[in-house]
């Protein structure tokens, strides 16, 4: 296993240890939430699980957690998922697997979020990574110029490029499209993310501004923990 992948496991692990018997769990998406859903359910407490995508659903419910639809439970007690940056004061860059917009809203619906990390992902200004932007298919070529203008309005210069697999465009679990968008250093995150959700057309971006209440990140020394 690379250093990385460790680092992945020991940040699940950490989180699965937090949760408590009786609680209604928000699994994220990614190689990092595996690790997560795998020692939660080794764990075997009494719990309800809310997925953020499809395959979170089908792994957590092929190792035996009970996987409700969000809305169908009590609120979310706890919400544990990766992220692809981690900002200052815990801002974030997620949706590289795709599922920003249920992550999203999962996170939104929870007590508590914890982001779970490798060492690579502290970062000491999101943009570095290509920011992740769903949109609705129909006139999305249309949607992408007004997603232009708003990067320009931030002073963003990145062209959104949409993202393929296999000649075809990525299509959501929600059946949307997603463009990236190599913005470099994004200064002032609140006011992208507002510009973006000004545009119509665009469903949800991968800023997770103010939502994560602590992150664990794997390191060659152990789990550190960190507080926004
Ligand atoms: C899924 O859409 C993403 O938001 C992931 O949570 C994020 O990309 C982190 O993924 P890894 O844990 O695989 O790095």
């Amino acid at each position: 296993m690379s250093d990385a992948e460790a680092q992945k496991r020991a940040a699940g692990e950490a989180a699965a240890a937090l949760v408590e018997d009786g609680m209604v769990v928000g699994l994220g998406t990614g190689s990092t939430a595996v690790w997560f859903v795998k020692a939660l359910a080794a764990r075997g407490l009494d719990l309800t699980c809310v997925a953020t995508s499809v395959a979170t659903a089908e792994l957590a419910a092929s190792l035996g957690l009970k996987v409700a639809e969000l809305g169908e439970t009590k609120p979310i007690d706890l919400t544990v998922d990766g992220a692809d940056e981690i900002g200052p004061g815990l801002s974030l860059i997620k949706g590289a697997g795709g599922a920003l917009l249920r992550e999203k809203l999962v996170w939104e619906a929870s007590r508590r979020c914890i982001v779970i990390a490798d060492a690579a992902k502290p970062v000491t200004m999101l943009g570095k990574f290509p920011l992740p932007i769903e949109v609705v298919a129909f006139g999305h070529k249309i949607t992408a110029l007004r997603i232009c203008d708003a990067l320009s309005e931030c002073d963003i210069g990145a062209a959104p490029r949409l993202r393929m697999k296999d000649g075809q465009p990525v299509r959501t679990d929600s059946g949307n499209l997603i463009y990236d968008a190599a913005c470099g250093r994004i200064e002032e995150p609140a006011a992208l993310a507002f510009a973006l959700k000004s545009v119509t057309g665009v469903v949800e971006h991968g800023l997770f501004l103010d939502l994560a209440d602590q992150a664990l990140i794997g390191g060659a020394a152990g789990v550190t923990s960190l507080e926004p």
